[in-house]
């Protein structure tokens, strides 16, 4: 009989070699199985193809919408938070469109953008096991953890992330249930009763909702869902978003012929 020889990879989520022909005779390249041309026929938008490669199926268009708004919100906020700040420092050093890019994405992780997973992770375990909002925050303190999801640098009590409001806005109007995003809207009550600055941040708010997602949304079975919060597929949420922001700050730099930036001396304190 034939012997198959062993291959070096596998690969699950598309293919090029138009051999794909479960829906279709003609020869191209499938995400998910869905050959390019269906792709189009049906009218599919960003957070349908990520539906296909991340999650290797159609989701619901509440489900590709919500992912569509996630990146759409996470796409920028302005020059100064820390991915925007390297890349207009790389570009200015006369880099290139991908080193800016890359210099603004390594700043992802725990403190800035990079949140999404844990918060996910900690909501979900937290909810599960029934803990109240007093003891999951206090259990955190006793462990020396920061709640990943909540706090801000410039927003507080009293001037909320709108991005968050909208987000929430959506689930609440679309979700069949947003049982995890309420108890992290208890948590948010209950850190800000310690510190005006311990809001929800939109972190918080992908990642709680994106549990109800794929809790309600009938798509996919528990060990799945475990799966992808083990895994970690959140933080490409964001990833993917401000990528569109530090592109667009690397354009903006070259544009205006900006020079090789240097920190001023006076907003150093050297000290011994
Ligand atoms: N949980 C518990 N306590 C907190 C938290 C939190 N998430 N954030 C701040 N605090 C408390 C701490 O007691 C801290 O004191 P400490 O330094 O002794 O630990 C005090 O508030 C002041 O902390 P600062 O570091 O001054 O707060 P800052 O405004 O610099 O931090 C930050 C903002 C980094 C977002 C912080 O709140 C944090 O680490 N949050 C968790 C991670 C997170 O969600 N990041 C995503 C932010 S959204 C985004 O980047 C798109
Ligand atoms: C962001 O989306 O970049 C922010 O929430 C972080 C910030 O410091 O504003």
């Amino acid at each position: 009989g034939k012997v198959r020889a062993p291959t070096h990879i596998i690969s699950t989520i598309s293919d090029d070699r138009g051999t794909c022909l479960f829906y279709s005779r003609r020869e191209e390249p499938c995400y998910a199985g869905v050959p390019m041309s269906s792709i189009l026929e049906q009218g599919f938008g960003v957070g349908d193809i990520i539906s296909l490669l991340w999650f290797k199926r159609s989701l619901p268009r509440y489900c590709t919408k919500f992912i569509e708004i996630c990146i759409m919100l996470c796409a920028d906020h302005g020059p100064c938070v820390s991915g925007a700040h390297n890349t207009i420092v790389t570009a200015r050093a006369g880099k290139d469109l991908v080193s800016s890019l890359v210099s603004g994405l390594l700043t992802i992780g725990p403190r800035f953008g990079g949140a999404i997973d844990d918060a996910a992770r900690y909501f979900k375990d937290a909810y599960d096991r029934g803990l109240t909002p007093y003891e999951f925050v206090e259990s955190m303190k006793k462990k020396g953890i920061r709640v990943p999801g909540i706090g801000h640098r410039i927003k507080r009590g009293d001037n909320r992330d709108k991005r968050v409001e909208l987000l929430q806005e959506f689930a609440r109007t679309n979700f069949p249930s947003v049982k995890y995003m309420e108890y992290a809207v208890q948590v948010e009550t209950y850190t800000l009763t310690k510190a005006n600055n311990l809001v929800m941040n939109v972190d918080g708010a992908i990642g709680s909702l994106f549990l109800d997602l794929l809790a309600g949304s009938g798509m996919f079975t528990k060990p799945e869902i475990d799966e992808i919060v083990e895994i970690g597929y959140l933080n490409g949420l964001f990833v993917l978003a401000r990528s569109i922001g530090l592109i667009g700050h690397t354009f903006d730099q070259k544009r205006l012929k900006q020079p090789l930036y240097r920190h001023p001396w006076e907003d150093v304190l050297y000290t011994k």
